[in-house]
């Protein structure tokens, strides 16, 4: 019989190889090879982040649903554009570096397009002002994507669009969050985007480093464009 090995150590010691740094072939690399994988082990981590981020931009979005475009960066299998489907959004644009994590996103029907880009190198392959949600959730971390990126999601939004983001919060990430932080205080002062929530949650996901127990936490910041005349970036 062939052994389970989708235990809480198995994904524990995935969990640790992504997050060393790696250049960002190696980690696309990554992805292709665990993306058979991804789904099932999330849920053995209890990975949180999708519901948490979704919640939180549906509890703000005051408009027609179902009219919304939301462009899902970094959208891996699909779990954050299933989580906003069921709370009512319709029309999801996926963009991923990892071709075999987007095979698996097409299994789900969600999409009306799905792009392969590696964010930071590439261009996001979205046309400017064209998104009424930009979400990232997942994917701003050391060693995935560069904050650098974060112009580039803002650009894709509709002026008065929305654009959710989610970091975590432990140990091994804390330098990069406060990278993060600046960047999004950056940004508000330059008038680009206005703060609607900023809100960090206690139970991002499991913990899986030793020096941590119990749920590491993470959190979700959702910004609103500014609708005046967009500043060229
Ligand atoms: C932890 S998964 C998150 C996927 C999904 N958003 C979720 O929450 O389940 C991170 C995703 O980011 C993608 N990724 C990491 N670095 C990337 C980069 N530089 N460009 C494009 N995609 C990247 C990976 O391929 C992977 O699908």
């Amino acid at each position: 019989m062939e052994e389970n090995t989708r235990t809480f150590s198995a994904v524990r010691n995935v969990i640790f190889s992504v997050h060393k740094n790696m250049d960002v072939e190696d980690k696309v690399a990554f992805y292709n090879e665990w993306a058979g994988n991804y789904n099932e082990d999330v849920h053995i981590l209890d990975y949180r982040a999708p519901m948490l981020a979704a919640r939180s931009l549906s509890a703000a979005f005051p408009r027609d649903r179902e009219g919304a475009l939301v462009l899902d960066v970094a959208c891996g299998t699909g779990l954050v554009s299933a989580q906003l489907q069921e709370l009512g959004f319709r029309h999801f644009v996926g963009v991923d570096g990892s071709s075999a994590m987007l095979e698996v996103a097409e299994k789900t029907g969600l999409y009306r397009e799905l792009k392969c880009c590696i964010l930071g190198k590439e261009t996001l392959p979205v046309e400017a002002g064209s998104c009424d949600i930009v979400i990232i959730v997942g994917a701003l971390s050391v060693g995935h994507v560069a904050v650098t990126v974060l112009k580039e999601l803002w650009q894709a939004a509709k002026p008065g669009g929305y654009v959710c983001m989610t970091t975590r919060a432990d140990a091994q990430n804390l330098e990069y969050k406060s990278q993060l932080d600046c960047t999004v205080a950056e940004m508000e002062r330059e008038g680009l985007w206005t703060r609607v929530d900023v809100v960090e949650e206690e139970e991002w996901e499991r913990a899986v480093s030793n020096d941590e127990t119990g749920y590491i936490s993470g959190v979700v910041y959702l910004y609103k464009k500014s609708s005046g005349q967009a500043p060229v970036v």
